[in-house]
């Protein structure tokens, strides 16, 4: 059943509370905090705009890190409403409560339009354990609640899900912010009947956190592809040398069930045909790569490790990605952080962008795949780029997750 959204909503001087996933990555650089990506911040624009337009009275509350109950300081989220100023050009009041009096007084003395950021829900333990509480104590801050964090809709917590429970039972709405919309449009309404040809491209390290949604995407793919270190489990499966490549050799069964059901339906199934190898050395406890090459067998010598995939391999997943009309991408070919190894990865992504100039819609599923394409400058050249990385593959896997379930519907 499709959610309520925010442009359902009539907000003209209500107390909007909003769950924005502004998880960033920060660090200290000269004393300061330092936000080093901001594509989350900048993905809830719509959604805050929208908000501004209606006249709401915006309450912003989000988690960074894991400070597991603690006050911890350098995940404080004062560093993001000053971000967030800067990129809305309109100030944005930060409280350093996210309940409690002060919280409640900050709240007071919004008007319509102004925004307002609440320090990290996870600096109190109640925010994980979804305590009723500490939720009553949140959606008493709110008239209305919106939901635009899909990267923590996965998490049944007290601001994702507690929360919405408590003001839906007092007969108040909860919706879905345009950026939340987005991704379950694509993640969910754009894979359930995709254009044939529909390619699926997965990579990253294990077969075990992809295997539900490969064995979900079989049941749509006309192709699979896999990259990654996953690949040398699947060599395994195939009774191929894997070296010292990592693989999971407790998952060489569900690798050859997952061979098996792709034959069963006639899905294409392609593994690398060659690797980048490289040895791997360690001296006094670190570890690095030497002699790396190209390796032209699909087995991998015993003293080598596959680090990325090969030319001809680019070439044959070049070749099939032209062709699709949709493409779904998760995960990269290789250690594309390391320069030596990013080819495959590169590669990749420009395939999976000239597709796009060529019609394909093309989602990519978050985490490192999304890193790749900004390192390479290319995100802006696909259709879709999730904000999600657990979350995504939960709900590509076909799970509910639990900050979407809580949610009114149309
Ligand atoms: C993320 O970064 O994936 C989300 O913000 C969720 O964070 P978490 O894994 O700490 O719950």
């Amino acid at each position: 059943m499709a959610k309520l959204t925010i442009n359902d909503l009539e907000l003209h001087g209500k107390r909007l509370l909003i769950r924005v996933d502004y998880n960033v990555p920060i660090e200290e650089q000269g004393g300061k905090m330092v936000i080093n990506d901001d594509t989350r911040i900048q993905a809830t624009l719509p959604t805050l705009k929208a908000a501004i337009d209606k006249g709401a009275k915006i309450i912003l509350t989000a988690h960074l890190g894991r400070p597991k109950g603690k006050r911890e300081p350098s995940l404080s989220l004062r560093p993001v409403a000053e971000k967030l100023t800067k990129i809305i050009g309109k100030n944005v009041e930060f409280c350093d409560q996210c309940v409690g009096d002060t919280a409640t007084e900050a709240v007071s003395k919004l008007e319509n339009g102004e925004l307002l950021l609440l320090e990290n829900v996870r600096y109190h333990a109640e925010e994980e354990a979804n305590d009723l509480d500490f939720s009553k104590q949140l959606a008493a801050h709110a008239d209305v609640y919106l939901n635009d964090a899909f990267g923590a809709a996965h998490r049944a917590h007290a601001s994702t899900a507690g929360v919405a429970s408590v003001i839906t039972s007092r007969g108040g709405q909860c919706a879905a912010g345009l950026l939340m919309n987005r991704e379950l449009q694509f993640l969910g309404e754009e894979l359930e009947s995709p254009q044939e040809p529909f390619v699926v491209i997965l990579g990253g390290a294990k077969v075990s956190d992809k295997i539900k949604v490969i064995d979900r995407l079989l049941e749509k793919a006309d192709t699979i592809l896999i990259g990654g270190a996953m690949a040398y489990t699947f060599k395994l499966a195939k009774g191929l040398n894997v070296g010292k490549s990592l693989v999971e050799r407790d998952k060489v069964t569900v690798a050859q069930a997952a061979l098996d059901k792709a034959k069963e339906r006639n899905v294409q199934f392609l593994i690398p045909t060659d690797n980048i190898v490289a040895k791997p050395i360690e001296i006094d406890g670190k570890f690095s790569f030497g002699d790396h090459h190209v390796n032209d067998n699909q087995n991998i010598p015993d003293d080598m490790e596959g680090v990325d995939i090969g030319p001809k391999s680019i070439d044959l997943f070049s070749n099939v990605i032209k062709e699709a009309k949709t493409i779904l991408w998760n995960g990269p070919m290789g250690i594309f952080e390391d320069q030596r190894f990013s080819e495959g990865t590169f590669s990749v992504a420009r395939a999976v962008c000239e597709a796009t100039s060529s019609g394909a819609k093309s989602i990519i599923g978050g985490g490192d795949s999304v890193k790749a394409l900004n390192k390479a400058d290319l995100g802006s050249q696909v259709t879709f780029m999730s904000t999600g990385g657990g979350a995504s593959l939960e709900f590509l896997e076909g799970k509910e997750l639990p900050g979407v379930a809580a949610l009114s519907d149309k």
